[in-house]
């Protein structure tokens, strides 16, 4: 019998790259960078599934370059803004992501740009680095102070609460607003508010939505003109969450204290975009979830949801499970 067709559009870690190519006939994209539209179009023909990342985007159109055959894709990541759920959903294509593995590696993260931030490291190190460091200063680099602060965190699921663990090992006050959580079910110390508040009354923020029609541009600048002036924005969750020139007039005209951006619309972000031109903004490349055994679980864990689909059994990790009632 012949071994189904897959298309992965980057290489994955080899751990769940090996589970595939046992059983698969696997076409991978070899590139550093995503396949084009055309080539992703090009190499979803005739395949019975799609291994995606969060750079490809998978909408109807790739489905059916796919064709009736597709019987799975699978998301190495969480997040699965980058499909078109509907349109899987409506062809009865099952779509897998990565949920739980990558709560600590991404909250480890956050924390670390809220403490980075807020002693201002990146800056430092740059400060030393130029030349500038004349002598010990009592009033060089003065920073936020962490412990005992109040920390707001939109979106409750589980990296939000993961981040919510952290912070209490700080005292940090916890606020938190999440439309979707039952309250009953945390074991927390937080105070669940509306976003207003949370807005108005929080040292930090941090991000941990799902980027959604909801939260796209939720941070605007009508959000921040009721944050405070001493405001530290995190986001690790999704650039477009946050309106990027709402963004940098709060950075530049200081109505907030500083930012740091793990995700950025778009991704990248250009080098002449006037963000970066700014000193309170801490920014990386998208790397929250990147440690060594997150991302081959990852792989792992995309993979099995890959090989469910193609036996047709369903996925264990899968975003519409209503397609199979
Ligand atoms: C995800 O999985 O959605 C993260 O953004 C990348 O790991």
């Amino acid at each position: 019998m012949s071994k189904p067709k897959v298309f992965i559009t980057r290489k994955i870690p080899d751990q769940g790259l090996q589970m595939i190519q046992q059983f698969c006939d696997a076409d991978i994209w070899q590139d550093e960078l995503p396949p084009s539209r055309e080539v992703l179009l090009e190499h979803a023909r005739g395949k019975q599934g799609l291994l995606s990342l969060l750079t490809d985007t998978i909408d109807a159109e790739i489905m059916d370059a796919a064709g009736n055959d597709l019987k799975v894709i699978s998301n190495h990541a969480v997040g699965t803004d980058n499909i078109d759920l509907r349109a899987a959903t409506l062809r009865k294509i099952p779509v897998g992501n990565t949920p739980g593995i990558l709560t600590e590696a991404t909250a480890d993260f956050a924390f670390a740009l809220l403490l980075s931030t807020a002693r201002r490291v990146p800056e430092a190190d740059r400060f030393v680095r130029s030349g500038k460091w004349k002598t010990w200063g009592p009033e060089l680099m003065l920073g936020a102070d962490i412990t005992g602060a109040t920390l707001g965190i939109i979106g409750f699921g589980r990296i939000g609460q993961a981040v919510a663990r952290r912070a209490t090992g700080f005292k940090m006050k916890i606020l938190y607003n999440d439309p979707y959580l039952i309250k009953d079910e945390i074991g927390l110390d937080a105070q669940s508010v509306e976003l207003d508040f949370l807005l108005s009354h929080s040292d930090f923020i941090s991000i941990h939505s799902p980027l959604t029609s909801q939260t796209h541009h939720l941070i605007n600048q009508a959000a921040f003109n009721k944050m405070r002036s001493n405001t530290i924005l995190i986001n690790t969750a999704r650039g477009a969450i946050i309106d990027p020139s709402a963004l940098y007039e709060a950075l530049k005209n200081h109505w907030i204290q500083a930012a740091a951006l793990d995700v950025t619309e778009p991704e990248p972000i250009s080098l002449d975009n006037p963000l970066l031109k700014l000193d309170n903004l801490v920014i990386c490349p998208h790397i929250a979830s990147a440690s060594h055994s997150t991302r081959v679980k990852m792989s792992i864990m995309a993979a099995e949801n890959l090989m469910a689909g193609l036996n047709g059994e369903k996925l264990p990790y899968c975003v519409n499970p209503e397609i199979y009632e």
